[in-house]
C-alpha cells in the first residue's frame, strides 16, 4: 500500500485532501468533545503534509445526520480542538462543496490548514455518489486517507474519491494495519484473543475468524450467557440471544477447548448502582442478572493473559459505565497492560476503557476502529483500504 511518503516532494504547494476520521464521542448534554484520540492520531500525517509544504485540506464525517444539516453534528467544534492540538490557525467551511469552498480551497498558502463540514449532511456521501466524489476531488491534487474507523465503509469520500486522484494512505491507517495483521496472518503464540460486550451477533464474523487464529478465545460480557446457557448453567434474568445459542452451540462443538467462560459472575436484581450486588459461582439464580466476570474468572484469565505473547481485545466484560459493574473490565485491562507480549485494544468502548484508567501507554496498540477493526480482524477486506491498494 502506496502512503503519504511516496509522493515524496511532490506535495510541495500542492492541495492535499485528506480524509480523517474525526467521528469523536461528544457529551449527550453539552455537545463537547469526550475523547480526542481520533484527532491526536491524525496528527503525524497531517503534521507531515504540512511539513512537505502543502496546502491542507481535511475532511470527515461526525455522527450519522442522515443528509441533514445539524448544527450539533457540524466539525466546527472540532476544527478548534485541531487548532489547540497543533497550535495553528486552523480554517473551517461550512460547507464540503461548492463554490465557496472551492474558493477557500484556491485561497490556501503552502502549510495552511482548511477543515470541510461534516460530509454526512450530503445523503452522497454513504452513498458514494460519483459526482458527489468528482465535486470533492475538485477542491485538490492528492487524496490521502487516514481515516482507519471509516475504512470499512466504501463512500464518496473514503473510495469514490480514488477514482480521480493520486491517492496514498496515511501513517495511521498504516499503523493499524501493520498491528492487526499481527493477528490476521502468522501470529505470534501463544495468542489469546479476548472478545465481550453485549451481542454474539454483533461479533460473530470476528469471533468465529479469530478462533481460527488464536489460542485461546476468553469471552465476556453479556455475550458470555448466550454460550453458558447452551451449556445449561442457569442465566437468571441475564441477556441471552436466543435466537444464538444454536449458534454458541456450534462454536463450542468446533473450537471447544479453545473457548474460555467465565465461571462466575458479579449479579444485582437490576442495572442500577443502587441495586443490590451478589457474586454467583457458575449458576446465576433467578430473579439476577449477571453484569460483570466475578472475581475467579478475572484470576483465570488475568493468568492466560500473562502468559501470552500476543493479546487482542474486543469489548467490555461487564456493565462498566456502573462502577459497580466495572471490575472485571478494569482488571482485565490492568492484566493486559501488564503483560509483556504484543497488546492490541479495539476500538470504541474497549479503548475508553484503557484510557480511563491511564493506560494506553502501556499497551503496543490502541486501534481507533471499532467496526471497522472488527472487520479486519474478521478477515474482511476494507473498501477504504483496498481502494488505496489498487
Ligand atoms: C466509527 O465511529 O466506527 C466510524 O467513524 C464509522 O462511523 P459509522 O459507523 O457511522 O459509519
Amino acid at each position: 500500500m502506496k502512503t503519504i511518503k511516496d509522493f515524496g516532494n511532490k506535495l510541495e504547494d500542492k492541495r492535499v485532501l485528506m480524509r480523517v476520521d474525526f467521528n469523536v464521542p461528544l457529551d449527550k448534554k453539552t455537545g463537547e468533545i469526550t475523547n480526542d484520540l481520533r484527532i491526536r492520531n491524525a496528527l503525524p500525517t497531517i503534521s507531515y503534509a504540512l511539513e512537505a509544504g502543502a496546502k491542507l485540506i481535511l475532511m470527515s464525517h461526525l455522527g450519522r445526520p442522515k443528509g441533514e444539516r445539524k448544527p450539533e453534528l457540524s466539525l466546527e467544534k472540532v476544527a478548534d480542538r485541531l487548532a489547540r492540538l497543533l497550535e495553528r490557525r486552523v480554517e473551517f467551511t461550512p460547507d464540503c462543496v461548492g463554490p465557496e469552498v472551492e474558493k477557500a480551497a484556491a485561497a490556501l498558502a503552502a502549510g495552511d490548514i482548511l477543515m470541510l463540514e461534516n460530509l454526512r449532511f450530503y445523503d452522497e456521501e454513504k452513498d458514494n455518489n460519483p459526482q458527489f466524489a468528482a465535486r470533492l476531488a475538485k477542491l485538490a491534487d492528492y487524496y490521502v486517507n487516514d481515516a482507519f474507523g471509516t475504512a470499512h465503509r466504501a463512500h464518496a469520500s473514503t473510495q469514490g474519491i480514488t477514482n480521480h486522484l493520486p491517492a496514498a494512505a496515511g501513517f495511521l491507517i498504516a499503523e493499524e494495519v501493520r498491528y492487526l495483521q499481527k493477528a490476521t496472518t502468522d501470529p505470534e503464540r501463544p495468542f489469546v484473543a479476548i472478545m465481550g460486550g453485549a451481542k454474539v451477533s454483533d461479533k460473530i464474523e470476528a469471533i468465529q475468524n479469530i478462533l481460527r487464529k488464536a489460542d485461546a478465545l476468553l469471552v465476556g460480557g453479556a455475550m458470555a450467557y448466550t454460550f453458558l446457557k447452551y451449556q445449561g448453567v442457569a442465566t437468571g434474568e441475564s441477556m441471552v440471544e436466543e435466537d444464538r445459542v444454536e449458534l454458541a452451540g456450534n462454536l463450542l462443538k468446533e473450537f471447544g477447548e479453545k473457548i474460555v467462560l467465565p465461571r462466575d459472575h458479579i449479579c444485582a436484581d437490576a442495572v442500577a448502582d443502587t441495586a443490590e450486588i451478589r457474586t454467583a459461582d457458575d449458576n446465576i439464580p433467578d430473579g439476577l442478572i449477571g453484569l460483570d466476570i466475578g472475581p475467579a474468572t478475572v484470576k483465570d484469565y488475568a493468568e492466560k493473559i500473562k502468559g501470552a505473547k500476543l493479546v487482542t481485545w474486543n469489548g467490555p466484560m461487564g456493565y462498566f459505565e456502573i462502577d459497580a459493574f466495572a471490575e472485571g473490565t478494569r482488571s482485565v485491562a490492568r492484566a493486559v497492560a501488564d503483560c509483556a507480549g504484543t497488546t492490541i485494544i479495539g476500538g470504541g468502548e474497549t479503548a475508553e476503557s484503557i484510557e480511563q484508567l491511564g493506560l494506553q501507554s502501556r499497551v503496543s496498540h490502541v486501534s481507533t476502529g471499532g467496526g471497522a477493526c472488527l472487520d479486519y480482524l474478521a478477515g474482511k477486506s476494507l473498501p477504504g483500504i483496498a481502494a488505496l491498494e489498487q
